[in-house]
């Protein structure tokens, strides 16, 4: 059994671009809706209530345009509604949390240090406290709110270096880095700046995202639901927004191209 239908996915803006992408690399056969809601972005700064309705808003509009699946692209939106979607709907409902555990498994059992860099409505939900409470024993665990990050992406200054770096130094510069061992991008925006963290760290510090487990994880419930596309279908990115401007569709274009 196969379907054509679309997989739904959706964030707080234009950071969910990046596992829309990994989703079409790894199941070319797929078509993918992609909603960012940059008119409504940040959400790491607001109330889960407030995210909880945002979100539902856009379920219902991805189940409109015949969604089999749906991914929320975004850590912050998984930690306040995947729940009460998941209970409220009847179709799989794919989430993200930040990757520690592929962080802390580097270590093969050695204790890791590690920092989480995610909103701080992220790092606040009793979602990521679990996850810690996972690890913390074995583990010295930071987490790190870079609510700048998300902005400055939204605006679109991610080229602008200056700007990135300064804001990557404020949150970073009390690290230690030859003491780190990864760190963790608990953001689907900040995966767009892997490369700046990249000239941030040493070498020897991992910069770990979600979205490879995100994506395995959703292959996984589409083919044991039957769900797969068929492999004749025309797979591909249909980008949405609620920002309806010119620049936001030329910014979500150049990041999907990127
Ligand atoms: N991209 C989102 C995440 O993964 C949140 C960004 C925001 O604060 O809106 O957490």
């Amino acid at each position: 059994m196969t379907s054509d239908a679309p997989i739904g996915v959706f964030d707080s803006g234009v950071g969910g671009i990046s596992v829309a992408k990994e989703i079409a690399r790894d199941m070319p056969h797929e078509r993918i809706i992609y909603f960012g809601d940059s008119a409504n972005a940040p959400y790491g700064v607001k109330s889960p209530e407030e995210v909880r309705d945002l979100s539902f808003a856009i379920v219902e509009r991805l189940l409109h345009e015949g969604a089999k699946a749906i991914v929320i692209a975004c850590n912050t939106a998984t930690s306040a509604a995947a729940k009460t979607l998941r209970d409220h709907y009847d179709l799989p409902i794919i989430g993200m949390e930040p990757a520690l555990k592929v962080a802390c498994d580097r270590g093969h059992g050695a204790s890791q240090h590690i920092i989480v860099a995610a909103t701080p409505l992220t790092l606040r939900e009793r979602k990521f406290a679990a996850l810690m409470n996972r690890f913390t024993a074995n583990h010295t665990i930071y987490s790190q709110p870079c609510p700048d990050l998300v902005t400055i992406l939204e605006h679109g200054e991610l080229d602008d270096h200056a700007t990135v770096m300064a804001a990557l130094h404020r949150y970073f510069a009390r690290y230690d880095f030859d003491d780190i061992d990864a760190v963790v991008l608990g953001c689907t925006h900040f995966v767009f700046y892997r490369d700046y963290f990249r000239e941030l760290v040493p070498e020897r510090t991992a910069v770990i995202d979600g979205n490879a487990g995100t994506v395995h994880h959703l292959g996984v419930v589409l083919e044991a639901l039957g769900k797969l596309a068929d492999d004749d279908t025309h797979g591909g990115i249909e980008l949405h927004n609620s920002d309806t401007s010119e620049e936001m569709k030329a910014l979500s274009r150049y990041l999907l191209e990127r």
